[in-house]
């Protein structure tokens, strides 16, 4: 595994593609003087605007390394934005705030639980103006699209955990983010569920080209949807690795059987613990290996 851009593009053909989102030197604290706490310190990377196709940057590390500051910086989002210091661009340009060109789904779904599963697939484009047919209409293939035809009706609390993961993600990709920001989107599924969603991303990323960043505690799951993925450390929080994998072109039943993978995800695993606190102190110690 060594550090190289994306194995579809050669190194210096992606290197003059337009960036698509840029750090240089970012770090964030929070809290001032000695109460001050750094959450990332001196992150730097490019990621390229691929023609045709989204990359997929899977985020690793400990947990309190920064993963989350640093997906909800891209995102925009209060209070993580904006950084201390550093520069992030994103679309050639400083970013200002949230805006819907970079979607968020997170563990915790965030449907609102006065609405139908229809009309949160839809709400989005309500905010856009579209009109009440259109949107519905839109909703209702998504509503196929990740499998849940015959729930148009039904409320968020009716639904089972993957059930609402989905609803979640057709809310956000029914707006085409160019950019999206998973944090820990299948954490709280099981494990056979959780296949099936990444299975599901997988196509449904392959359909849009949009780029996606996961934040994610299964290294496996890193392996197999990453294009490349981003390893942290913590003490500070920082980027110390970004390590290119294949793209995922096998079901992830059939992917993780293969010696490579198995090899790939074996020594991740290894540097990962290398930087990881000492045994027993990290919760869920074992979630790395799932
Ligand atoms: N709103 C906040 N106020 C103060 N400190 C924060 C805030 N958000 C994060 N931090 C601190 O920044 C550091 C990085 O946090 P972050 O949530 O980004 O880590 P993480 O890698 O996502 O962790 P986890 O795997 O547990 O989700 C931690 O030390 C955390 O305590
Ligand atoms: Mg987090």
């Amino acid at each position: 595994m060594e550090e190289t851009k994306p194995q579809s593009i050669p190194v210096q053909a992606a290197a003059s593609l337009p960036e698509l989102v840029t750090f240089r030197n970012v770090t964030k604290s929070f809290g001032e003087g000695p109460h001050a706490r750094v959450a990332i310190k001196d992150v730097s990377f490019i990621v390229h605007d691929l023609p045709n196709v989204g990359e997929l940057i899977a985020i690793v590390g400990p947990s309190g390394c920064g993963k989350s500051t640093l997906l909800r910086i891209i995102a925009g989002l209060l209070p993580h934005f904006p950084p201390t210091s550093g520069e992030v661009i994103v679309f050639g340009k400083p970013i200002e705030k949230a805006s819907a060109d970079r979607g968020v789904v997170d563990q915790k779904y965030s449907l609102l639980p006065h609405l139908t599963v229809l009309d949160n697939i839809a709400f989005g484009l309500m905010l856009r103006g579209m009109s009440r047919r259109e949107r519905r209409d839109r909703a209702r293939e998504w509503m196929g699209k990740v499998d849940l035809e015959g729930s148009e009706d039904k409320y968020p609390s009716e639904l089972s955990g993957g059930m609402q993961q989905r609803v979640s993600i057709a809310a956000t990709l029914i707006l085409q983010p160019k950019i999206l920001l998973m944090d820990e989107p299948f954490g709280a599924l099981d494990p056979k569920i959780r296949l099936q969603m990444q299975e599901l991303l997988v196509r449904l990323w392959n359909e849009q080209q949009g780029t996606v960043f996961i934040v994610t505690h299964s290294i496996e799951e890193a392996v197999y949807l990453g294009d490349r993925v981003f390893r942290m450390a913590t003490n500070p929080g920082r980027l110390v690795e970004i390590v290119s994998v294949p793209r995922p072109n096998e079901s992830p039943e059939v992917m993780r059987k293969r010696p490579e993978f198995t090899q790939m995800t074996q020594e991740l695993l290894r540097r990962l613990e290398e930087d990881a606190p000492a045994l027993g102190e990290l919760p869920g110690r074992h979630a790395w290996a799932k």
